[in-house]
């Protein structure tokens, strides 16, 4: 099928792996230019012809820097797919009630100076074992 993507541009988060690494390579098949952020670079990746950028996109900065990058090197940008989400499934699957909403979205913010007592993993697993 044809999804007249071709020669669109495209930002997807997280493509280092998983379901952004997928995204990555369908949307590449569509035709797209592709420009993905991720804090590692995969072989997989690589191999995939989408343009990487390195970035932590939980830092203040992150999410503008990659930004940037995709306007620099794709002139504009047609799709944004936001696959990088807060919360960690290892910590999910483990129960281990480590994992906290307004800590990863506060920069700069731990569990031990965390303010909110009803969602941080410090004071009221969110997630207990
Ligand atoms: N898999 C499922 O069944 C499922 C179900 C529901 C929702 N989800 C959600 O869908 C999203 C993708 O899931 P997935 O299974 O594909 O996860 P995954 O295999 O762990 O891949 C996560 C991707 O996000 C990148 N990433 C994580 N933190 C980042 C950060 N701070 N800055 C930049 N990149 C970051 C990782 O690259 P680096 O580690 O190199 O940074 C990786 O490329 C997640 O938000 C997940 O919670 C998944």
């Amino acid at each position: 099928m044809d999804l007249q993507l071709t020669g669109k541009t495209a930002v997807v988060t997280g493509g280092s792996k998983g379901i952004g690494l997928a995204l990555v390579r369908t949307l590449l098949a569509e035709g797209m230019r592709v420009v993905t952020g991720s804090r590692t670079i995969t072989a997989e990746l690589k191999e995939t012809g989408a343009v990487p950028v390195t970035v932590d996109l939980s830092t203040a900065e992150g999410p503008a820097r990659l930004i940037d990058s995709a306007i620099d090197e794709l002139g504009g940008i047609d799709l944004l797919v936001n696959n990088v989400g807060v919360g960690d499934t290892d910590d999910f699957a483990k129960g281990s009630g480590s994992t906290c909403w307004s800590c990863r979205m506060t920069p700069g913010s731990t569990p031990s100076t965390c303010t909110s007592t009803a969602r941080c993993g410090s004071a009221a697993p969110r997630f207990p074992a």
